[in-house]
């Protein structure tokens, strides 16, 4: 019953752990320890983002309460460990501990993760301490209910052991969410965690604004936070840059984006200001030439921190990742600028991919000699001994040393134990073995409990026992000679009750006999449950897995070849369409029909937006924008793959001798592209504008559901001003905002102008610019024109022939002037513009019921009167 129950959680670990090696052959998870903190009691599962196997944190710790954050927390972008917890109302400290295969002299990455998520409804944020063993960590600090935080550092073990705690200060009920132990490889920021522990300051994948990237494609799951940086220019590539495993390289993910100045004369600044401002920093950069350089550029650069020269001059590598760090602590300073400049022959301003920033962080007090820690570990599973304050390193702190046991503290050496006190806890079974590698203990206090067996001869190795006290057990049989011998040269004291002495009533009557007869029976079904249990769990694991595999293959975004392209076009024979940038082609892959657009040529301009393009697809998804299927990117094909969209584009239906859309058709169609719009300024952190709203734009799938496409010119840019100085202005003559036109200005407002144009020609039929004899009349001055009349039927699209709710046109139009003011601030935002077209939709879709149901009512009178002729 014992060992079964203490190697219960064991073997559920290692039966997933087998389970996923068989499935998941390609993982290497094996330096993980991934804790969910608050799910289900031994339970596991593989996040659907990260495929990262998850445990539940019943192994590592014996106290605290589960609990969930509040469902109105748990929105689609947050991550799953985080959405459980364990809080700790009761004792001032609770300990999780590891014990990673790999052992000590290894360096981890540690990884606490906590948001409150108003778990306990008291919407009180709590603020507690959180220590690494005996050592004070960090003190976690809530800034709102939804907001993470994480902690990490990167640490060499001293002990097999690990040590989280979370230590209540009175500040409110400490909790945690998650614990990410990632084994580090070789020499992976070894020259500077010989000063210490690295604490993580900042980590950040420059020039991209969507997902932090990690597992898998961070072989170590390093965090990298996506930063746009103000006034800069983004690059990426879709093209391989090389990264080294071995060292500190970020993934390739990370690599291939980059910013560089706007301006090519400028620096690249970044600041920081210390957390603490004793604080010592450690700075890893990273940097990969992302562009072709033709045979007369050159990057050349200089870096600086606060002004001093730190390394240069330096070219960074074609497609080839270089890393630079500081190898020792820099100059402490109040704040920090770190400037790069580029060199006087250097022809492009400076670039940089990735930068990581850490502080150095002591932990230095020991913690207890690894063999003595392994022993207290034992007794306490072996005995199943519930001491609450049996919990982290059994020595250290000395404030926090586990009840009943003595130790001693030697500046050289490591904590010992060297007394140990188990008296009157109810102990049974024999002696745990492993006392025998207490090697330091004086003193073994293990009366008044009800131990069984022979009393063991190790105890007589222990060349330091002085005191050992075993009476009030059940022991059988004499003292073993080495011990009796010590007890005679007067080296050992010992307590023990000889069985002439012992208390009848302790020794074997016919009721514990029975008693012990059916623990034995217990034995096997506890253990069928098990493995049933085991069973069970794995099975349900290998699923989870398959389905997920099934899933991804599904919906996997794809590399193609050309000649892959060219099987599913079926060599490029049917042409749906002809582009600035190529040539759009019909294809199918499997049985689902796709639309293939091809560069033509391979013109610098063009390739950047293919790139841009794909970029931005990969990351963004939305009903009303269209979703990409695959891209190729061989050396001189260049290709995307979308969405087939079987009713073309919205200006093709708007054409003189199309069949008309209704009025409700065209109010859907603007609101569907509305949501699209919407959803890239307001969804996207940072924004992303459009830059080329146009009916041609406006694709339609075989229901009318319209998606926006072609985001070859959309830009992404940091957020608060919201301003972004563009260096080429873009955009279609008629839609483009005159006020970007003159200022060069950038913003959501210049994509809500273009909408405003796009829904005036939706309403009136007519095209953004009318060329009248000798002068251009642009669409918004027509309306104008025609609003003075104050008839609508002037306004609206003739083709409707008046066949529309007269308030929702009105509506309709009001908005799209407003849409199209000169002055960006006054015009409407896209949420506005949704909930206005939402409206005008409702007023149509009501006049049309309303019509429908007179008609439907004068049908029905009509029957009844043939059926049932009414005597007159
Ligand atoms: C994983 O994805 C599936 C299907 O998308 C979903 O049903 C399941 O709840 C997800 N699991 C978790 C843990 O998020
Ligand atoms: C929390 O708020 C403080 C003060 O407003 C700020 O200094 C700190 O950066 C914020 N922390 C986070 C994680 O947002
Ligand atoms: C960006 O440029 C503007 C205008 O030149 C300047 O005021 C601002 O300080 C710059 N921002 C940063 C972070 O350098
Ligand atoms: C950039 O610097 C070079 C040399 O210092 C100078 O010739 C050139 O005019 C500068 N360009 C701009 C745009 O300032
Ligand atoms: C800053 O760090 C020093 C040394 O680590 C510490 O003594 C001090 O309390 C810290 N100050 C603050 C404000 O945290
Ligand atoms: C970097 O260059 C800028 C001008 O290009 C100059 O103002 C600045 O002083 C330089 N910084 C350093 C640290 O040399
Ligand atoms: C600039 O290039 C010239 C010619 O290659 C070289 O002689 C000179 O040393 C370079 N100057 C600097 C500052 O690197
Ligand atoms: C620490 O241990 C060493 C070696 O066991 C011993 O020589 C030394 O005297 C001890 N120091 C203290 C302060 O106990
Ligand atoms: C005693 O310690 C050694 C070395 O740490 C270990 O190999 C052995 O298994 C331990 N013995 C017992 C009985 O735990
Ligand atoms: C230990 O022995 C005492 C006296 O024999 C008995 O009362 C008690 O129930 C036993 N405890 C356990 C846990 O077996």
């Amino acid at each position: 019953m014992k060992l079964f129950q203490g190697c219960l959680p064991i073997l559920i670990l290692f039966g997933l752990v087998l389970t996923s090696v068989l499935v998941h052959a390609q993982d290497d998870q094996s330096g993980f320890i991934s804790i969910d903190c608050g799910i289900v009691e031994r339970s596991t599962y593989t996040d659907n983002v990260t495929k990262i196997n998850y445990v539940s944190d019943a192994d590592f710790i014996d106290s605290g309460e589960i609990h969930n954050i509040l469902s109105i927390y748990n929105s689609f972008d947050v991550d799953t460990q985080i959405t459980t917890l364990r809080s700790f109302p009761q004792n001032t400290r609770n300990c999780y501990t590891l014990k990673p295969t790999q052992g000590k002299g290894n360096r981890y990455l540690i990884r606490a993760r906590f948001m409150y998520g108003d778990y306990d409804f008291k919407g009180q944020l709590p603020e507690f301490d959180v220590y690494l063993g005996p050592d004070y960590w960090d003190t976690i600090r809530f800034n709102s209910s939804s907001k993470p935080t994480n902690r990490e550092i990167i640490h060499v073990l001293s002990s097999d052991y690990i040590h989280v705690c979370l230590v209540n200060t009175g500040r409110g009920t400490p909790f945690i969410s998650a614990i990410e132990l990632r084994l580090l490889a070789g020499d992976m920021y070894k020259e500077s965690t010989e000063f210490g522990s690295l604490y993580l300051f900042s980590r950040v994948n420059f020039g991209t604004a969507f997902t932090t990237v990690r597992y898998e494609a961070d072989k170590y799951d390093r965090l990298w936070s996506p930063l746009l940086w103000p006034n800069s220019t983004y690059l990426y590539t879709l093209d391989k840059v090389y990264t080294s495993l071995s060292a500190n390289d970020p993934p390739e993910e990370v690599m291939s984006s980059a910013i560089t100045p706007e301006y090519p004369n400028a620096s690249i600044n970044i600041n920081w200001s210390p957390h603490n401002s004793t604080d010592k920093f450690f700075m890893y950069m990273h940097f990969a030439d992302i562009e072709i350089l033709k045979r007369n550029q050159l990057r050349e650069f200089n870096i600086y921190l606060n002004g001093n020269y730190w390394i240069g001059p330096f070219s960074p590598f074609n497609h080839s990742t270089v890393t630079t760090y500081s190898t020792e602590p820099e100059t402490v300073a109040p704040t920090y600028t770190l400037t790069i400049n580029k060199t006087k022959n250097s022809t492009l301003p400076p670039i940089i991919n990735a930068l990581e920033l850490y502080t150095l962080k002591q932990f230095p007090q020991k913690q207890t000699d690894d063999q003595d820690a392994a022993v207290l570990w034992s007794i306490k599973s072996t005995y199943k001994l519930n001491t609450k304050n049996w919990q982290g390193d059994p020595c250290t702190p000395p404030e926090f040393v586990w009840e009943g046991i003595g130790c001693n503290y030697n500046d050289t050496e490591l904590p010992r134990i060297v007394s140990l006190n188990l008296s009157s806890r109810g102990l049974n079974g024999g002696i745990d073995p492993g006392v025998a590698n207490l090697t330091m203990i004086h003193t073994l206090d293990l009366s008044n409990n009800n131990l069984t067996g022979t009393v063991p001869n190790f105890l007589s190795e222990l060349n330091f026992l002085k005191v050992l006290v075993l009476k009030g057990n059940d022991f059988v049989g004499p003292i073993p000679a080495g011990l009796q011998a010590k007890v005679d040269k007067g080296s050992l004291s010992l307590s023990f009750d000889d069985e002439s002495t012992s208390d009848p009533a302790s020794s074997c009557d016919k009721n514990t006999c029975k008693n012990k007869k059916g623990n034995k029976i217990i034995v096997p079904v506890t253990a069928s449950v098990a493995f049933l249990f085991l069973i069970l769990i794995s099975f349900i694991a290998v699923w989870m897995i398959k389905k997920q595999n099934e899933h991804g293959l599904d919906i996997r975004k794809k590399q193609y070849t050309y000649s892959e392209v060219q099987s599913i076009t079926d060599n490029f024979s049917v042409v749906l369409g002809r582009g600035g940038f190529g040539t759009v082609y019909h294809g199918i892959i499997g049985d689902t029909q796709v639309a293939v657009k091809m560069l033509s040529g391979s013109s610098l301009q063009g390739d950047k937006e293919f790139q841009a393009e794909i970029y931005l697809l990969l990351d963004i998804h939305h009903k009303n924008l269209i979703s990409l299927v695959g891209y190729c990117n061989d050396e001189s094909h260049k290709g995307i793959i979308y969405e087939f969209m079987a009713n073309g584009n919205l200006a093709s239906h708007l054409s003189e001798n199309s069949s008309f859309l209704n009025w409700e058709e065209r109010l859907q169609i603007v609101c569907d592209a509305a949501h699209g719009l919407e959803y890239m300024h307001h969804g996207c952190k940072p924004p992303i504008v459009h830059r080329d709203i146009k009916g041609t734009n406006i694709l339609l799938n075989e229901s009318f559901q319209a998606k926006l496409a072609d985001f070859g010119l959309s830009k992404a840019f940091p957020t608060e001003g919201g301003t972004h100085i563009s260096t080429a202005v873009a955009g279609t003559p008629g839609y483009l905002d005159p006020e970007y036109y003159t200022s060069n200005r950038l913003t959501e407002k210049s994509d809500v102008y273009s909408f405003g144009v796009l829904l005036l020609v939706v309403i009136t039929g007519h095209s953004a610019i009318t060329k009248n004899e000798n002068d251009i009349i642009h669409i918004s001055r027509l309306v104008n024109l025609k609003l003075a009349e104050g008839d609508i039927n002037n306004i609206v699209d003739p083709k409707l022939q008046g066949n529309f709710d007269i308030n929702s046109a009105w509506k309709a139009v009001e908005l799209a002037m407003a849409c199209v003011a000169h002055t960006p601030s006054i015009r409407p935002t896209m949420n506005g513009v949704v909930m206005e077209l939402n409206d005008c939709l409702v007023a149509e879709r009501a006049r049309r019921e309303n019509k429908a149901k007179k008609l439907t009512g004068l049908m029905s009178l009509n029957l009844e009167s043939a059926y049932d002729p009414t005597p007159i």
